[in-house]
């Protein structure tokens, strides 16, 4: 044998014996991040995403941690049936969706096991009290919200790349909706952009469902020339009105000055919620939060209403623009939201105003804390309080809510691990559950938002 042929078989050897030392794990489910958990044959945990409940798989170990390790998947050897080939040309380098592998009912299917064992192990819930997910109308093209990094230099548009602080720069999202995707192709071709976007990090579009149009804001780090910006809103016909970020508590906007409703966001809601205001609308300034996908959001009010049964009051204590307030505020006689964001309370009362529900219900810039203590010392209860938090969930609220809270409260979360946490509390502070019931507001990924409702036991 020649000595070229010497090293070729010593290189494939060693590739053979590399590959064949690769461990072969059989992944037990899907857990809340989107990850597969198998066991390696020494009894360690192992995450590895990109994989299906059941499947075979040849794994690459990345990482070891002291309790659990990181793989990436070499070779499915035995493809779930759930598999299909990801729709994205993006999926497995962005960070944004964890699930596209995956058929969108088995999507589904995967959320509710992961939602269940989530309560089960750190709220000790029983995992039949989870009455399902709610699947979303649509699987794609559902987010009328969507932020970008900005590339340096040139202006392109992107989303950070999985266990990366890299950019992964994107033309089309499939989970964004129409008209914010046509924002996204054309900016980085507008010349009102080019000059802009040297001093911008992070931009935002976001629809305008009713009118077919989007906005846009961004975030600059010196003032830009009011001429720069107006000519951009012209320049990309799609575009209702643009706001930007310098500095101070809101954004400046709109432009152009005359864009209507201030250059606020609307989005059409159902006439049954509001049965007395002709076509009944949310107005939201850019910015200001939005559930992601309205059609979902739509769901969760209808449920929301089911459930809350035409109560006499009704406080939010995570109101933003009033999403879930205002269709309640219709049912009974006094409601009550507060948030901290000052835009969100702005939006919240030109809402009421046009919804003419100005007199029924008061809205207010406090935190939730700040408002219960001051509700506990008043003496002062509510029937039912609604409860729609950020990711932390409600820790610093559990003090004084069964104070306060005397009959009901609906608890809307997006994070299943927090809201484990505060129902635990909560069950042991004499609440029982009614219902939980998850919604699919973000296919592909393994976000969900799960609506909860408790009642405070007699005696
Ligand atoms: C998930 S969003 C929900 C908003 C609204 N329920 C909706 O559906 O549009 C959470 C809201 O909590 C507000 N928030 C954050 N921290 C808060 C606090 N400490 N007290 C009251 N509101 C807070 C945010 O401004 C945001 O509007």
């Amino acid at each position: 044998m020649t000595l070229q042929g010497c090293f070729i078989l010593l290189a494939s050897y060693h590739i053979f014996s590399e590959r064949a030392m690769r461990p072969v794990v059989a992944v037990e489910k899907l857990v809340f991040g989107g990850d597969g958990l198998a066991r390696l044959s020494d009894g360690r945990v192992v995450f590895v995403p990109g994989v299906a409940p059941g499947e075979e798989v040849r794994l690459r170990i990345v990482r070891e941690e002291k309790d659990y390790l990181l793989a990436e998947p070499e070779d499915i050897l035995s493809p779930s049936p759930d598999r299909r080939e990801p729709p994205c040309p993006y999926f497995g380098t962005c960070g944004g969706c964890q699930l596209q592998h995956l058929s969108y009912e088995a999507q589904v299917r995967v959320k509710t096991d992961m939602l269940r064992e989530t309560l089960r192990r750190l709220g000790g819930l029983p995992e039949d009290l989870v009455e399902g997910v709610v699947p979303s109308p649509r699987e794609f093209h559902y987010r009328h919200r969507l932020r970008f990094h900005v590339e340096p230099g040139t202006g392109a548009l992107g989303f950070v790349k999985r266990r990366s602080h890299d950019l992964v720069l994107i033309r089309h999202c499939l989970l964004g909706e129409g008209s914010v995707n046509e924002v996204l192709q054309k900016l980085p071709e507008s010349n009102a952009w080019r000059r802009l976007q040297a001093f911008t990090k992070r931009v935002k579009i976001e629809a305008s469902p009713g009118e077919g149009l989007a906005t846009l804001l961004f975030w600059i780090t010196v003032e830009p020339l009011s001429a720069d910006v107006e000519a951009l809103a012209q320049e990309l016909p799609r575009l209702k009105s643009v706001f930007y970020w310098v500095r101070g508590p809101k954004p400046r906007g709109p432009f152009p000055l005359d864009a209507p409703h201030g250059g606020r966001r609307l989005f059409p809601v159902p006439q049954k919620f509001f049965p007395e205001t002709p076509n009944p609308c949310y107005f939201v300034r850019p910015g200001v939060f939005t559930q992601a996908n309205w059609e979902i959001n739509l769901r969760i009010i209808e449920t929301l209403r089911e459930v809350a049964d035409s109560p006499p009051r009704v406080l939010d204590l995570h109101a933003g623009m009033g999403n879930f307030l205002f269709p309640l505020a219709v049912l009974s006689q006094e409601a009550q939201g507060v948030d901290t964001d000052p835009g969100a309370i702005a939006d919240g009362e030109y809402t009421a105003a046009q919804l003419g529900l100005s007199r029924k219900v008061s809205l207010e810039r406090l935190s939730a804390a700040e408002t219960l203590l001051e509700t506990w010392k008043a003496a002062e209860t509510w029937p039912l309080v609604l409860l729609d938090p950020p990711r932390g969930g409600c820790r610093e609220l559990l003090r004084y809510l069964p104070e306060v809270a005397k009959e009901r409260i609906i608890y809307i979360s997006c994070d299943p691990p927090t809201l484990a946490r505060d129902l635990k509390f909560l069950l042991s502070a004499g609440y029982e559950v009614e219902r939980i019931l998850g919604f699919d507001m973000f296919p592909q990924t393994y976000h969900l938002e799960v609506l909860v409702s408790l009642k405070k036991r007699r005696g």
